[in-house]
């Protein structure tokens, strides 16, 4: 059946590629950022799978197209827009979603954001910017979803997007620093929040082939950066929407307080070795000639 075709559109949602149908048939999934991206795929994954999802971002444009494709496939998704940085909007938001649906039982902080400099580049406002959109804002809709929903039901889970390299990220020390927080504050959370059966986890990005990211960055980098993963290619947006919805079913229920990274290995790779890339006349790396012992 050609994807687009009226047969595809009147035979209802595309089934996932991985997981059953129904795996989280009701289901009700905040997602920031819902709009583009990872979020959006995440989005149209977690609905695919039979969860209501609520998304959110500040431009209601590709909020719409979102739910429009949800909708166009049979599922059951919301938008509301807003920004994770104002406390009274998120309230509203999860208030609004307790109200219209009951509960929660996924919050995805994936909104998020951050811009390249060198450190020394970066002014105050700058970087309090990034504090203030990953940090803050990822702090104010997990409150927000705990205090109204996962605390008084008892259950709930967290998936708050980080990044990964973990080692330092040079042009990016904002970003560093506030993903680290975040991590930390699954962390802590995760032995809070246990008493309530919530869960929180973080997961570490690495570098995935979005349009923000294609977009965004000097030519440079975005021409060179499968190079900086062993793996030799950037994730893809649906290979992040498959490990969140793996989380939000039962088969994540023993997650908690943990960081996984999702890099292709480039969080073990700390640049060019051996130096220069010295390798003999076959490219293989150098190696060091080893003596024989007595
Ligand atoms: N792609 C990568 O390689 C990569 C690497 C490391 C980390 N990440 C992180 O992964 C997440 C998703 O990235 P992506 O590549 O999919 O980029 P993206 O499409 O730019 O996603 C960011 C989303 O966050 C929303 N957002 C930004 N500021 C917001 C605010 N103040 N309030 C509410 N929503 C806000 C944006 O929508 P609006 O602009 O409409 O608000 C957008 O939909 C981000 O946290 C990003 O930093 C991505």
């Amino acid at each position: 059946m050609a994807p687009g075709s009226y047969a595809a559109r009147v035979a209802g949602p595309p089934p996932s590629r991985i997981f059953v149908p129904d795996l989280l048939r009701g289901q009700v999934c905040v997602v920031s950022g819902a709009g583009t991206g990872i979020g959006r795929a995440t989005a149209l994954e977690l609905a695919s799978l039979g969860a209501t999802v609520v998304g959110c971002g500040r431009r209601p444009e590709p909020l719409e197209g979102m739910v429009a494709e949800v909708s166009g496939r049979g599922g059951k998704a919301e938008f509301e827009p807003m920004d994770i940085r104002d406390d009274e909007a998120v309230e509203r938001l999860m208030d609004g979603v307790v109200e219209r649906h009951g509960r929660i039982d996924l919050l995805v902080n994936n909104a998020g954001g951050q811009f390249l400099s060198p450190a020394e580049a970066i002014s105050p406002k700058g970087f309090r910017t990034v504090i203030e959109l990953n940090v803050q804002g990822t702090w104010q809709m997990t409150h927000a979803a705990a205090t109204k929903a996962f605390i008084p039901q008892k259950q709930g889970k967290v998936v708050s997007i980080t990044v990964s390299p973990h080692m330092g990220f040079p042009g990016m020390v904002h970003t560093g620093a506030a993903r680290a927080a975040v991590e930390n504050m699954m962390r802590t959370l995760s032995v809070e929040w246990a008493r309530f059966g919530v869960r929180t986890v973080a997961v570490a990005v690495g570098q995935f082939d979005t349009e923000t990211l294609r977009t965004k960055y000097p030519q440079e980098v975005v021409e060179n950066v499968a190079g900086t993963v062993p793996l030799g290619r950037l994730g893809s947006e649906e290979e992040m929407a498959w490990l969140i919805a793996y989380l939000a079913s039962p088969a994540g229920d023993f997650y908690s307080g943990c960081v996984i990274t999702i890099d292709g290995a480039r969080d073990n790779w700390f640049g060019e070795w051996p130096p220069g890339g010295a390798a003999d006349e076959g490219g293989e790396p150098l190696a060091e000639e080893r003596r024989e012992r007595d």
